[in-house]
Formats: C-alpha cells, sequence, structure tokens
C-alpha cells in the first residue's frame, strides 16, 4: 500500500534561511521514505524574483545526501512565486498556481500553508488566504507556524487572535522543534510504560530536576534576531517549557489529541507564579564575554549587537508547578550560548535513602539522566555494593545508548514535526493555552529584571559552563548541577 499523502506546501519565506536549511532536507527525508512520492508540490515564496529553476537548485544546494538524480526528481516538484504577502492582487496569482499544481499532482486539495518568516506579517498573510480563496474546498487547509510568537503574552496573542479569526484552531499548528526531538518524544514512554518509574514520579521520590540545554556556538548571525529576544525568549518561554511539560503532564487515559493537549495544559496552567522577590532569589542572567585564551570575541563583540548590549546569552532559573504531584519539587533550569559543549540532558535527581545499612558516606542520590543530544539514550544511576571486599554502597550507571543503527533511523525534527502536520496529529504542537501560560510566566521574569540592574555584563567567559550565580543558586540549598560540562 502506498505510505504516500497528497498535499501542496506553500511556504512563505521560502527563499529564507530556514526553509531551505530545515525544511527542504525534512521534506526530502520525507520524499525518500515514500511519505512523499508523485503527488506533492512545494511552492516556495518571497519578495526575490527568483525562478522555478534557480530556485529549485538553491533547494538542490542544501540536500546533503541522496543521489544527484534523487534529489533532481525530488527538486522537480518545487515551483516559485514571487510574493508581496500585503497584495491582495499577488494572492490571486498565487491562488492560480496553486489550482495548477493540485490538478497537475492530483493533490485532493490538501494545503498547508507554512509562515516561515517575520511573525508581524502572519495575521495579514491568513486573512488574505481567507479573502482571496485560496483555502481547500475539497481537501484539508493547515497552517505552521514557526516562532518567535510574538516577544510577551499581549503581542502572541495579538498574533493569535489573528491567525484564529481565521483558521480553527485544529488546523493551526504552532511548531516547537524541541517536540520532535527522539529523547523528548520517549519521555512518556520512559514514564508511563514503566510502572515502577510511573509510581515514583512524583514529589515523594524526586528531589529535583535538572534541564540543560547548552550551546557551544554563540549568536552567529543571528544578531538582529537575538538582540529583540535573548535566551529567556529564544530558550526558556518555549523549548524548555516544552520539556518541563513533557517531563510532569499527568498520565492521560489515551493518547488521543485532545487528552494528551489536556494534560500538557494542566502543567502550563499550574506553573508557579513567580514573585519579583521570587525572580531575583532564583533566576540568574549571564552575558557571554571573550574565551579566556582571546580566541572567541564577547557577544558585545558580535556582528549587528550593540557594544553596549545587556541582552541575555545565558539563563539559569529555578521553576516549581503548583501541582500536588510536583508539589516542592524544583526544576532547575540552564541554558547558554558559547558553554564548552552542545549538549541538552535531562538529569532526575531521586531522593537518597533515608537510612543507610552500609556504613560510609551517607547513600548518594540515584539519577536518571535522559540524553538528548548530541549522544542520546538514558543512564540510570543507583546504588549497589561496592566491588570487592568493603560493605559500602557506590552509584553504578546502567546505559542505554542509541545504536549507530537505531541514530540512522531517527528522524529529524522538522521531519517528524512536518509528517505530524500532514497526517493531521496535533499532539506535538503548542496549543494556544500552553503558549499563554509559558508567556505570563517569562513576562515576570522579564519585567522583574526590568526593576533591577542588571549584573554586570559580560559575567562568564565563552567556553565556560556560565555565570557563579547559576551554580551558587543549586548550592544554597545542599544540591549541585549533575552535569558539569
Ligand atoms: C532555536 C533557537 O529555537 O533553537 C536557537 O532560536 C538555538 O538560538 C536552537 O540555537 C537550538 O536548537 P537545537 O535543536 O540545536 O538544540
Amino acid at each position: 500500500m502506498s505510505k504516500e499523502n497528497p498535499v501542496l506546501f506553500v511556504i512563505f519565506g521560502g527563499s529564507g534561511d530556514l526553509a531551505h536549511r530545515k525544511l527542504y532536507p525534512a521534506l526530502f527525508q520525507l520524499f525518500q521514505k515514500g511519505q512523499l512520492d508523485q503527488h506533492f508540490a512545494v511552492i516556495g515564496t518571497a519578495r526575490r524574483p527568483w525562478t522555478h529553476e534557480y530556485f529549485r537548485q538553491t533547494v538542490q544546494d542544501n540536500l546533503h545526501e541522496g543521489t544527484p538524480e534523487q534529489q533532481a526528481a525530488f527538486a522537480a516538484h518545487f515551483y516559485y512565486q514571487s510574493h508581496d504577502v500585503q497584495d491582495a492582487a499577488h494572492y490571486v496569482i498565487l491562488k492560480k498556481l496553486i489550482d495548477e499544481l493540485d490538478q497537475k499532482y492530483q493533490l485532493q486539495g490538501n494545503r498547508i500553508f507554512y509562515m516561515a518568516m517575520a511573525p508581524a506579517l502572519f495575521g495579514t498573510i491568513a486573512q488574505y488566504l481567507r479573502s482571496e480563496d485560496l483555502l481547500s474546498h475539497d481537501g484539508f487547509s493547515r497552517l505552521i507556524i514557526e516562532k518567535p510568537f510574538g516577544h510577551d503574552y499581549d503581542s502572541a496573542k495579538e498574533l493569535n487572535d489573528a491567525i484564529v479569526n481565521t483558521f480553527d484552531s485544529d488546523q493551526v499548528f504552532r511548531i516547537d522543534h524541541y517536540l520532535g526531538k527522539e529523547m523528548v518524544q520517549t519521555l512518556p514512554y520512559l514514564r508511563f510504560a514503566n510502572p515502577m518509574i510511573n509510581a515514583s514520579w512524583n514529589h515523594d521520590y524526586i528531589d529535583n530536576v535538572q534541564i540543560t540545554l547548552a550551546e557551544s556556538l554563540g549568536v552567529e548571525e543571528r544578531g538582529g534576531y537575538y538582540e529583540t529576544a535573548g535566551a529567556l525568549r529564544d530558550m526558556v518561554q518555549n523549548h524548555i517549557m516544552q520539556v518541563i511539560a513533557m517531563l510532569t503532564f499527568p498520565e492521560p487515559d489515551t493518547l488521543c489529541d485532545q487528552t494528551v493537549e489536556a494534560a500538557r495544559e494542566q502543567v502550563f496552567t499550574h506553573l508557579h507564579q513567580l514573585s519579583e522577590e521570587e525572580v531575583q532569589a532564583n533566576f540568574v542572567r549571564g552575558q557571554y564575554g571573550p574565551s579566556a585564551d582571546g580566541k572567541q570575541i564577547g557577544y558585545r563583540q558580535e556582528e549587528k549587537i550593540n557594544p553596549q548590549s545587556n541582552v541575555e546569552t545565558f539563563v539559569a532559573g529555578e521553576i516549581k508547578l503548583d501541582l500536588p504531584q510536583w508539589q516542592g519539587v524544583p526544576f532547575y533550569v540552564r541554558t547558554g550560548k558559547r558553554l564548552p559543549e552542545k549538549k541538552t540532558r535531562i538529569d532526575v535527581v531521586f531522593k537518597k535513602a533515608t537510612s543507610n545499612l552500609f556504613g560510609g558516606e551517607s547513600l548518594a542520590a540515584p539519577v536518571l539522566t535522559i540524553e538528548v543530544e548530541p549522544e542520546s539514550g538514558f543512564v540510570f544511576s543507583i546504588n549497589g555494593k561496592q566491588v570487592g571486599t568493603g560493605t559500602e554502597a557506590v552509584l553504578h550507571d546502567l546505559r542505554y545508548q542509541l545504536s549507530d543503527a537505531d541514530q540512522q533511523l531517527v528522524p529529524d525534527a522538522y521531519e517528524r514535526l512536518l509528517l505530524e502536520v500532514v497526517r493531521g496529529h496535533q499532539s506535538n504542537f503548542v496549543q494556544w493555552q500552553d503558549m499563554a501560560g509559558a508567556w505570563h510566566f517569562v513576562d515576570k521574569i522579564r519585567q522583574a529584571w526590568e526593576q533591577c540592574d542588571c549584573p554586570d555584563f559580560p559575567n562568564y567567559a565563552s567556553g565556560s559552563m556560565g555565570p557563579k550565580a547559576a551554580d551558587e543558586l543549586l548550592a544554597k540549598t545542599g544540591r549541585h548541577w549533575i552535569y558539569q560540562g
């Protein structure tokens, strides 16, 4: 039976970096696997006056797999339409091309519109898609939206209102690529498919949870955007919050979209809202300076960055949930650019045994580490006997790591999520209520930071694990980061 899903993609921002680096290679993977075959087409739109041929070449230039024949066969499904998103007449031309391709490739009227461009115009595009009759009459019409989705709650709400005026909520797919990562997807399996883990997944057994999203790269060529965002908006509001939700949402009765969405919403509506004092005490911000050896420049020296910029490139903080299961459990989160290495991992630190039958120092805390990237797997550090004639207990690691062969089977996050949109599955996308909750939460942090003096930036050297204050955050309660960099 054919796996194929007939569909047309219309990419707004089709000449851009995201489309070329992420979307087209992801579609190519789907093409290679037969999920897209003869019955699909892609229209890239942007202002630049490209030809179809030039566009196809740029698409092919960004594919790093497959034979030249496979790449060319894939790129032959690509069309380019120069388009001014604010001009109604351009939508009429676009509609003509959509209808032609629908016929040519027998796409059954299925359409996915992807907003891979400046969010300020999302609402305008959505409105024109309806008013100029670009939405499907006989198939599905779906809309994918990229971040940044607003810069605070109010602007996100404004964007959302503009979109939901045109599209029903089950047609809107707000993408967070962390939800497409293999090991993030594994979290519900770890929790709900193992009753002994599920039974201990609460404040009775868990002391704290640590989430680290470390990057070795700096801001690179994205200075213009980053100056308006900073690490809090760029990584905490979305990716870290989604990881927390995957770690903590209450067990749903089924895995159908609505049930999972309702379970995840529980997390976002029960984020402990921080007072100004709590922000000052429990959130740390940092900005990278040059590396100790002087080989890497500081943030303020990067391109398109204000030389006096106080934008943070590092955040660490403590997040709590007002849910009975998680009462009192701190979620320590940390993200930063120019840290020693790229590392995404979650350390679930369990409580220590209250009595020690085995002599020596007090027992160590068992830790379940979920390695997201670049390694993928988990390590369960549990107490066992020290080998030999002694009597002490020590931690032993039970380790599972994806084999190279498994790793080959892991789809890229965009590949997985694009396929889910084609199939109409919503559960790995961000619902508006979740986004609203996350914005309310980070807005409080931002507002509290605006009320006080900024720390003396830069406050960590490129290549270090961030400002000292991030260690002190845990040290003041006798804890430490399990991952030390
Ligand atoms: C993006 C941020 O959302 O995520 C980037 O805008 C960041 O600043 C990136 O580098 C990290 O994603 P990943 O998949 O490389 O961990």
